[in-house]
């Protein structure tokens, strides 16, 4: 199956008709405490493992989508126009691929992120979510959220865990298909989500020394230390499962800062090496480690780029506030 008959199946009977000249959707950005690093699938963006990740709720992309006559598409990202030559305007196009049918539509997106762009925060992320939403509601398609999961695990495959707020885990699934491969939000008690803060601490907003999908696909090639990736993965989610039902945050901080630099040792032992740290990411997380030992109770993750987020309970705010002046608080 390759991806256009996945995006056909899944708009089957559906109408290929605008129902409005405009859509506007919002999407929060997602940082994962369990990561998706690796694919068994690359054009269909199926991940070898299940993940587990956070929603910040009031942090993404806002997409307006409409139907243009020009002929080709044009994308504005907060509010400065993307050059036809750039692998960001090609990726984008190739997802309006999916939604062209037969009238060959062609299509203008502004899209505003109140994150920074392709700094390791996710913004791709929510990008796609959003505008899957917009999409759905442009062509009024009504579809549920497993199926606008999937179309934006099309776009980026962390895109489909931003289609909700909260924790949120997506599903690996099995079918060559692709279809069984979509994120779902996990129940959680309301007090418990709400006391859970992250701190973004973004001390770097150049752009990414490699993609995260080039990198992810260097590990899986040639990473030694990928090898035992599954399998710790699986021991993380079962494990921050558990600690997350018995709202145990001192262990669910443990094992996504463990998971996270387990996922940065597997890009280490690839060819070539991947290190999307800068001496700063060091000297935070060391940081990090020493006011633990003083016995505040932070944790960080870390993605596919240099900037940390921290992860604390609400009742640390004025603490954290006051070792991390820098840090924008994101309150749940
Ligand atoms: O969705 P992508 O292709 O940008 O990959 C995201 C990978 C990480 O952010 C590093 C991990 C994750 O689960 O979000």
């Amino acid at each position: 199956m390759n991806a256009h008959k996945l995006v056909q199946k899944i708009l089957s009977g559906k109408s290929t008709q605008a129902s409005r000249s405009l859509a506007t959707c919002f999407a929060p950005t997602n940082i994962a405490l369990i990561k998706y690093w690796g694919k068994r699938h690359s054009a269909l963006n199926l991940p070898m493992t299940n993940s587990l990740s956070i929603a910040l709720p009031n942090k993404g992309s806002r997409s307006t989508l409409s139907i243009n006559h020009l002929g080709k598409d044009c994308y504005f990202l907060n509010g400065q126009e993307v050059e036809e030559n750039t692998e960001f305007y090609r990726r984008l196009h190739d997802f309006c691929d999916f939604f062209r049918f037969k009238e060959n539509y062609s299509f203008t997106i502004h899209t505003i992120n109140n994150i920074p762009t392709a700094a390791g925060l996710a913004s791709s992320a929510s990008g796609f979510a959003a505008l899957v939403l917009a999409f759905d509601q442009l062509f009024d398609w009504q579809l549920d959220k497993s199926n606008l999961s999937i179309l934006a695990r099309l776009g980026s495959g962390s895109a489909c865990r931003s289609l909700w707020n909260g924790i949120v885990e997506w599903e690996k699934g099995n079918r060559d298909d692709g279809l069984d491969s979509f994120a779902f939000p996990y129940a959680l008690d309301q007090d418990f989500l709400d006391s859970l803060c992250v701190g973004l601490l973004i001390f770097d907003k150049e752009k990414k020394i490699i993609s995260s999908r080039q990198a992810m696909l260097n590990t899986v090639n040639t990473s030694v230390s990928y090898k035992q990736w599954p399998q710790q993965v699986e021991q993380d989610l079962s494990a921050i499962k558990i600690a997350l039902e018995k709202q145990d945050f001192n262990t669910v901080g443990l094992i996504a800062e463990r998971n996270a630099l387990a996922m940065h040792a597997t890009m280490a032992d690839s060819h070539p090496s991947t290190n999307y740290c800068i001496e700063k990411t060091y000297a935070y997380r060391e940081k990090i480690w020493a006011l633990r030992k003083k016995g505040l109770a932070i944790y960080f993750t870390q993605d596919a780029g240099p900037n940390l987020k921290i992860l604390f309970m609400r009742s640390l705010l004025k603490e954290v506030q006051e070792a991390f002046p820098e840090s924008e608080i994101i309150l749940r």
